[in-house]
């Protein structure tokens, strides 16, 4: 595939990396990660191999969600730093090639936003419809409620007026209204004031719920999401919007838009995600493969992205519930592991057993897997979870740079693991020393997915298989494949496979240097280690595999 082809659309193969600027790094010493912080750690994640930040919200907040709450769209929270701070570290991410997005968080605002307060003053107040009032709102359905762990309604009375207003998340997140055309010029200039500072886009939050919880009805509420693409793209082309739906596959293809994709750049495939945990529960490539053959191709221009693990809750939501509670049994047992019914609290690693031919197997299926691969701070080094911590926020722990910590000189405002995933197990320092660590596996895996864009541009085929452990697919752009092939469960198999298209080709693996020739009969015979898996280029034997994807035209 041509560079030229595959750069212009950058986010096709990006590898995106999610980070919260309060757990990366303290600069200051004050206990609490910032910009400052983060800035001196950008040759670590330039050296990591990703392409492009996600900053979860940095804006000032309430905190009472983590951030999700925001007070002012247009400034930095003082404790992560000033805006002064923020440009530097957009200047020093650009400088080594790394583009950054961030969350927009506009469903909805805190309580505490001057907006907000406005609102509620009084009904005519100018603000009041920015936000969803009702007198008599509809009885909800409590199975829709986000977080039924603290409430039990989408609607609160407000006592001075009356009048209830919506809010589609915790009661102190009131939402906005995008039937108002006020309100919708607002969320533009928001985006244009950050892309102005160098994002690249924006990683939207609950888009579903933005487009639709609205007064009035807009006419066609996805209208709405095209108009902030086409701002977008007048003000900076190669600008994308990552949205967070997580609906089932036909509606979110609607999110997409049409022709090359006149709404989201990107969706997040919380299905795939969701079946890859059956799959892992079970050792059995089935759930996984039947996602990935049920998943719609997005238009042209557009990318679904592929994430194992976020900092929410791992949502099963989309499982029946037999299959939600084998991955309960399986990788969170105990009702201290789970949360809101639905989900894990719980990273990767902890889940795994803490297995590393296992971990890496996962991560190796994350990045191999068509779509963008996104990852979530310290999954690089195999980062647990600290389980004192109340709900999400078990996640949500500092960075570990260091066997004593590293995130701060100070006592850090989070509580890191202990443990097997204390610092002193579980740092970069340590791994960075490691050729047969997590982290030097991340690099790897990372260089290797840049290698090959097939993966993320190609047209896909899950390959019928022999072995019900056993996931191979392959990937076919511009005339090059690349075979992949990953062994869930934990003994060996040895698989064969028919290739169409590639008798007599060579298969290089390209994590190990193993080699394989395809028979005249398009058949291949590969041997699997337990949790064993290959990335396969094929080129005809006279062509040296490095060749086979051509760059060059
Ligand atoms: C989704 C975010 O990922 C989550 O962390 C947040 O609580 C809700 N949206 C509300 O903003
Ligand atoms: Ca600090």
């Amino acid at each position: 595939m041509r560079l030229t082809q595959t750069s212009d659309l950058w986010w096709k193969n990006a590898v995106v990396y999610c980070l919260d600027v309060e757990t990366f790094k303290d600069g200051n010493d004050d206990g609490i990660g910032d910009f400052r912080g983060l800035t001196q750690q950008i040759d670590y994640l330039a050296g990591l191999g990703v392409t492009c930040l996600w900053l979860m919200p940095f804006f000032p907040t309430p905190n009472r969600d983590d951030g999700y709450d925001i007070t002012d769209f247009y400034s930095i929270d003082p404790r992560l730093g000033t805006l002064g701070d923020f440009v530097e570290f957009m200047r020093t991410a650009k400088d080594r090639g790394l583009r950054v997005i961030a969350d927009l968080v506009v469903n909805h605002t805190s309580d505490q936003h001057p907006w907000f307060k406005q609102a509620r003053s009084s009904k005519d107040n100018p603000f009041r419809d920015w936000y969803v009032w009702s007198d008599t709102p509809e009885p909800d359905d409590p199975k829709q409620v986000v977080f039924p762990d603290k409430e039990n309604s989408f609607w609160e009375l407000d006592k001075d007026s009356g009048q209830y207003y919506l809010h589609s998340f915790y009661k102190h997140q009131p939402d906005l209204n995008v039937g108002n055309p006020q309100v919708r010029d607002e969320i533009t200039r928001i985006l244009g004031f950050w892309m102005e500072l160098g994002l690249s886009g924006f990683r939207v939050d609950a888009v579903p719920f933005l487009i639709q919880n609205v007064s009035p009805k807009l006419p066609d509420p996805h209208d709405f999401l095209a108009d902030l693409r086409a701002f977008m793209s007048r003000r900076e082309g190669s600008s994308i919007l990552l949205g967070e739906v997580n609906v089932p596959y036909d509606e979110a293809l609607t999110y997409f838009g049409d022709g090359n994709g006149t709404e989201l750049t990107m969706c997040f495939d919380f299905i795939a995600m969701q079946r890859a945990w059956l799959s892992l529960a079970r050792s059995e490539a089935e759930p996984l493969a039947s996602a990935l053959r049920e998943r719609p191709k997005p238009p042209k221009d557009c990318q679904w992205a592929m994430f194992l693990r976020n900092h929410d809750e791992l949502t099963l939501d989309k499982l029946t519930d037999e299959e939600r509670q084998e991955v309960f049994d399986a990788f969170g047992p105990s009702p201290d592991m789970q949360i809101y019914g639905r989900g894990l609290r719980r990273r990767l690693p902890t889940m795994l057993g803490g297995d590393l031919r296992r971990i890496k197997m996962a991560y190796s299926l994350l990045f191999s897997l068509p779509g963008t691969p996104v990852i979530f701070y310290g999954e690089e080094i195999g980062l647990g979870e600290n389980l004192e911590a109340e709900g999400r926020m078990a996640v949500r722990i500092p960075m570990q740079w260091a066997p004593e910590g590293g995130f701060s000189k100070a006592e850090p405002d989070r509580e890191m693991p202990g443990g097997a995933y204390a610092p002193e197990r579980v740092n970069v320092a340590a791994q960075k020393r490691d050729g047969d660590s997590l982290l030097r596996w991340f690099q790897l895996l990372i260089e290797r997915y840049r290698e090959c864009p097939e993966l993320a541009w190609g047209e896909k085929r899950v390959l019928d298989c022999d072995h019900p452990a056993v996931l191979a697919h392959r990937c076919d752009a511009d005339g090059a494949t690349v075979l992949v092939v990953h062994n869930l469960s934990d003994t060996a198999a040895d698989i064969e496979l028919t290739l169409e298209g590639l008798a007599h080709c060579r298969l290089t693996d390209l994590l190990t240097d193993a080699v394989f020739d395809v028979g005249e009969d398009e058949r291949v015979e590969l041997p699997l280690d337990p949790h064993g898996s290959r990335w396969l280029r094929a080129s005809a034997p006279d062509v040296p595999p490095e060749d086979a994807s051509v760059k060059s035209q």
